[in-house]
């Protein structure tokens, strides 16, 4: 691109230590369907990455001690204006991630309740108080127990949900009264900035948060920064965990991961509603979700009667442009992306697997597709796909359904579509998974509870109240010669 072009929109300036400002090198943004350059944003400069971070260490202690309310009020700022500009942000989100416009919808309601959430817990967050004259010795204590922010948060943010997972960094931070700075996804800084202009309506201090589209070495130095302690990523394992490998002594909270499963149990009355909910929700976002559907497991008592009904729902669902507001499946990040997830489909398939819709890429978009017989080491069924593919496996019984969900390297959710009762609480008892959603696909997530998972998929939780549990260490005050 020429910079030096005048019919160019100006770069969307940093936010650095809340406040706008332009750099000298930037980034081309693009919509994933047509490749077409939609604006360029500006890469920070050495100096405003320090002024951005020590403004944050600066601001840490006085940020702490701001009054719930003050915090409370930001939060249901940024949500309000969320929902006045919606129809903005929504666009936003397309034509820098390519989701339908539909989906990215859903993205912006969720991150209204997410800032709203986090407004209430902000309210909410109390402490403990525990009497300690259970003990001789402790005659008269009272323990008065307060979290308390670990220091500045690093959030790096993935492009899969570029408005409300850079949401579930900020939110919490801002609830608990921890500085952040942000690192959105080097392909879709747009939205986070765009928080990033909401944030500066608010009475929040300057340094509270900054909004950084740095590249990776940058991040990397960011991550080793002692002046933040608290590191929350989102996006794939090889980064999540080298980067808890270079920073052992901070606390790093990863969300990585998934091949999620639904189990389709014997005794599931509506075949055709899983049918819907699996064709739907193994390729929203055209699976870029760590919780889509990818591997379906059903029992071999209704395997016959539901795999075409799957089969039908995935040649169904309509693809094509994001922007068409029918449209349920759109292009992948990019190409580079669609042509990984081919290669997956195509190395399943010369490994004995059988396409039975779908299987084809034009340029970033890779058709709908469900495969069968899928052997075990091949990725397709071994990794995580992040693309519109499911796999079919037929089980016999419970035991088996479980031990296949559990063979696996990840442990997100997991998907059980059952009416028993006791199978509901066996699945949460025996699945390797950070949650169990019953009656429905695993790719369900409500923002305000806990989210995250076990094994390959991470370590610690989203949500915003686990989140900012993950952020703050218990304090405790103890106050003596009281009457209990
Ligand atoms: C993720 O991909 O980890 C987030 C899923 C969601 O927030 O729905």
């Amino acid at each position: 691109m020429d910079e030096t072009d005048p019919h160019l929109p100006t770069p969307r300036a940093a936010w650095i230590a809340g406040r706008a400002e332009q750099s000298d090198r930037t980034l081309a943004v693009h919509h994933p369907f047509d490749g077409d350059e939609i604006a360029s944003v500006c890469v920070p400069s050495a100096d405003q990455v320090e002024r951005a971070v020590d403004a944050a260490a600066s601001v840490a202690r006085e940020f702490r001690g701001t009054p719930a309310h003050v915090r409370a009020a930001a939060l249901d700022h940024v949500s309000r204006r969320l929902a006045e500009r919606a129809d903005e942000v929504a666009e936003t989100i397309t034509a820098e991630n390519g989701k339908p416009l539909k989906w990215a919808t859903v993205e912006v309601t969720r991150a209204v309740a997410t800032f709203r959430f986090a407004a209430e817990e902000a309210r909410r967050f109390s402490g403990d108080l525990q009497r300690l004259d259970t003990d001789p010795s402790a005659e008269g204590r009272l323990a008065v127990t307060r979290r308390v922010p670990r220091g500045p948060v690093l959030g790096i943010a993935p492009f899969n949900f570029p408005l409300n997972l850079v949401a579930h960094k900020v939110a919490p931070a801002i609830a608990v009264g921890a500085p952040i700075v942000v690192k959105p996804a080097p392909r879709t800084p747009l939205s986070a900035l765009l928080l990033g202009e909401l944030l500066t309506e608010t009475d929040l201090p300057a340094g509270a948060f900054s909004v950084l589209a740095v590249g990776n070495e940058e991040t990397a130095a960011l991550v080793r920064d002692p002046r933040l302690p608290v590191v929350s990523f989102t996006g794939s394992g090889p980064v999540g965990w080298s980067l808890m490998d270079s920073a052992p002594r901070k606390q790093v909270v990863l969300e990585l991961g998934g091949n999620g499963a639904a189990v389709v149990c014997a005794d599931w009355p509506d075949l055709d509603f899983a049918a819907k909910r699996i064709a739907t929700f193994g390729n929203y976002q055209a699976g870029q979700s760590c919780i889509a559907v990818q591997r379906v497991l059903v029992d071999r008592a209704v395997a016959d009667e539901f795999v075409p009904k799957l089969v039908d729902a995935v040649a169904n669902l309509r693809t094509g442009d994001p922007h068409d507001p029918e449209v349920e499946v759109g292009p992948l990040v990019d190409e580079a992306a669609a042509e990984r997830v081919e290669s997956w489909v195509a190395e399943a398939v010369s490994a004995g697997a059988t396409v039975l819709v779908g299987g084809k890429r034009d340029g970033a978009s890779v058709a709908p597709t469900v495969l069968a017989d899928v052997p075990r080491e091949a990725k397709a069924w071994r990794e995580e796909v992040f693309g519109p593919v499911l796999a079919v496996s037929v089980t016999d019984g419970l035991d088996d359904a479980f031990a296949q969900v559990n063979d696996s390297v990840y442990g997100l959710q997991a998907g059980v579509f059952t009416r028993d009762v006791g199978v509901a609480f066996r699945a949460r008892a025996e699945l390797d998974v950070g949650g169990v959603i019953v009656g429905d696909v695993p790719s369900f997530r409500a923002d305000q509870m806990p989210y995250g998972g076990v094994k390959g998929s991470g370590f610690g939780r989203e949500g915003v109240r686990s989140a900012m549990n993950d952020l703050t260490e218990e304090r405790v005050m103890v106050l003596t010669g009281l009457e209990l």
